[in-house]
């Protein structure tokens, strides 16, 4: 009978505390609505952005069009820019430009597919350049090909480039950033990694993993109490860099490097968590799930004609 009343109360207790926190969320959840809105309608130029002066900002994929757009911008504001790329020219090509403008940058050359020259090299920038505050995991590499045309070669190079090699950087540099309370780690994901895209088996499957992997390790910066720890994601949909060369999107024109970069700068600044361009991309990506399948295939095939203009990718040569 006395353990009955004290199952009896204690259910009550836990009924009575899910109910606190569902009451507390509600009143939290109005607050964060009011200050999502007011922030988006406040311009940049109005709200307080966190300066990147004196900032250690490592850039994977430097060399090549978002990366280079990145490391001009980012050294303009006074960070103090390292680039990776497995490209020794490009590396070089956006070495200069940066130079050329009067301001310092560190390259190295590194294959982000080989673990163990990524944490060789992640050793040498400590100790070269210094802490890395910022991380932008932002290279990647698409073959574009249907799933029976890719080789398997192809496919590993895929992910060890697109996903695995984010796990490599950010074992090396988030310890620094934990210990000195200061650090942010950028995730480059695409809308490809929110939708499946049509030759993409590849490339789609490693981008929905970055989204899962920054997802889960926001939770585990948030639990374990790293506040001054930022983590972003990125979504960008097409850009005009030469990675899609041949598609003409139906809808939407291809995003700009430049606009881009300045935009996951801006993201960056604000610690966002989530920075998906163009904005209007989100409004869509719900239908997914709560649209019927058939016409969900339609509206891409027939309206925006997504695999149409994807079967225009020109052909890149895959690893043998
Ligand atoms: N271009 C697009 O349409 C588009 C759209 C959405 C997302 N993205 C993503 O944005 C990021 C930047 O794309 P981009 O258009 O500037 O690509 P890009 O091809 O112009 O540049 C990618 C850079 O990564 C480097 N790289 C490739 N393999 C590497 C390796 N093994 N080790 C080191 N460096 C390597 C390349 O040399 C190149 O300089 C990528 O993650 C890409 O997936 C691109």
């Amino acid at each position: 009978m006395e353990s009955i009343k004290m199952k009896k109360s204690s259910q009550v207790a836990s009924i009575f505390d899910i109910a606190k926190d569902t009451v507390l969320f509600l009143l939290l959840s109005c607050y964060y609505l009011l200050e999502s809105l007011f922030w988006t309608l406040v311009p940049n130029a109005l709200r307080p952005m966190k300066s990147l002066e004196g900032d250690v900002v490592l850039v994977t994929g430097g060399g090549g069009g978002v990366g280079r757009q990145l490391a001009v911008k980012l050294a303009r504001l006074g960070a103090k820019v390292v680039i990776w790329d497995v490209n020794e020219q490009s590396l070089r090509k956006t070495s200069d430009t940066v130079k050329d403008e009067g301001y310092h940058i560190s390259s190295y050359v590194v294959d982000l597919a080989d673990r163990n020259a990524v944490y060789e090299t992640a050793e040498r920038v400590k100790r070269e350049v210094g802490k890395v505050d910022v991380l932008i995991n932002n290279a990647g590499v698409v073959f574009g090909e249907t799933l029976l045309e890719l080789n398997d070669t192809a496919i590993e190079t895929t992910y060890k480039v697109n996903i695995l090699s984010h796990y490599w950087t950010v074992k090396a540099f988030l310890p620094d950033m934990i210990k000195t309370k200061k650090g942010h780690i950028v995730t480059v994901s695409s809308v490809a990694g929110l939708l499946g895209t049509y030759r993409c088996t590849d490339y789609s499957a490693t981008k929905f993993a970055t989204v899962g992997f920054h997802e889960s390790l926001y939770t585990e910066i948030r639990a374990h109490g790293h506040s001054t720890v930022h983590a972003t994601l990125v979504c960008p949909y097409y850009i005009n860099t030469g990675m899609f060369d041949g598609v003409t999107p139906r809808l939407m024109p291809m995003l700009e490097p430049d606009y881009v970069a300045e935009t996951m700068i801006d993201s960056i600044r604000k610690n966002e968590v989530n920075c998906v361009m163009p904005g209007s991309v989100r409004y869509l990506l719900p239908l997914k799930c709560l649209l019927p399948a058939k016409m969900c295939w339609d509206l891409m095939h027939r309206v925006m004609k997504g695999p149409q203009s994807m079967m225009e990718l020109r052909k890149k040569t895959q690893a043998a």
